[in-house]
């Protein structure tokens, strides 16, 4: 986990709805460091959370670029929808905010994408689930993102969405076994609508499923939101 000289290093930041995170990765996308978290601030409003991200940067080695998750649609480095953190943020160009408090250039995301470019092999059908906070969802076609997919908002069943059955306070609100049975469903319901060749699971409350997955499916560690930011900077 030595810095060579000379190589372009890239502080990877996942915005989440409970916690912010930090590492930087080489330009082959390796750790270059140790993962810094913090709680996400009370209120979560923009200026709150940029002032953690720029703490959380001055613990890490020195960088050149800045990829940011941001856990809501994110068009042209504006931040579109923000359910799990405040409503500030609807229309707020984080790109260019951030990138003068920190003085380097900066590229943000939607989290769920970025899990997915952590994740993926870049071959046929590929479908990304995060369970966190919030439900999220990516698309990808021979490693090709399909923007602002956002199935986590769309009815699942009992009249509630995808996020409000399998989001974290249903989880601390039903327990366990509920969450599990409601997540069996929602796999075999997005195996049926779009045939993918694999979906991955990601998310920090992936750790609690109990059930035997599909074979085209599998738990990704959380630390491909982290991972995947190298590709925003590789297209
Ligand atoms: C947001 C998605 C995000 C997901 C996971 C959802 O509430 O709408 O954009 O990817 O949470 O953070």
């Amino acid at each position: 986990m030595n810095k060579p000289n000379g190589s372009i290093w890239t502080l990877a930041v996942d915005i989440g709805g409970s916690g912010v995170k930090v590492m930087i990765l080489d330009e082959q996308g390796n750790p270059g460091g140790k993962r810094e978290r913090v709680k996400t601030p009370q209120p979560p409003k923009p200026e709150a959370i940029i002032e953690a991200i720029v703490n959380l940067a001055k613990t890490q080695p020195d960088y050149q670029r800045v990829a940011v998750g941001f856990p809501g649609v994110v068009q042209q480095g504006i931040t579109k929808t923000a359910v799990n953190l405040d409503a500030d943020w609807i229309d707020f160009n984080l790109e260019s905010t951030l990138s003068q408090r920190l003085g380097k250039p900066v590229k943000v995301a939607n989290d769920a994408d970025i899990q997915g470019f952590g994740a993926i092999k870049g071959q046929g059908l590929e479908l990304v689930i995060t369970l966190g906070t919030g439900f999220g969802s990516a698309l990808f076609i021979n490693g090709k993102l399909v923007p602002n997919l956002e199935m986590g908002h769309h009815p699942f069943r009992k009249g509630e969405t995808y996020e409000e059955q399998l989001g974290r306070a249903a989880l601390d609100k039903e327990g366990k076994k509920k969450w599990n049975n409601r997540l069996e469903k929602a796999i075999a319901n997005l195996e049926h609508l779009f045939n993918y060749d694999a979906l991955y699971i990601g998310g920090g409350e992936a750790k609690n499923i109990e059930f035997k997955l599909p074979d085209n499916a599998k738990i990704i560690p959380n630390v491909a939101g982290l991972l995947g930011g190298i590709a925003l900077w590789n297209q």
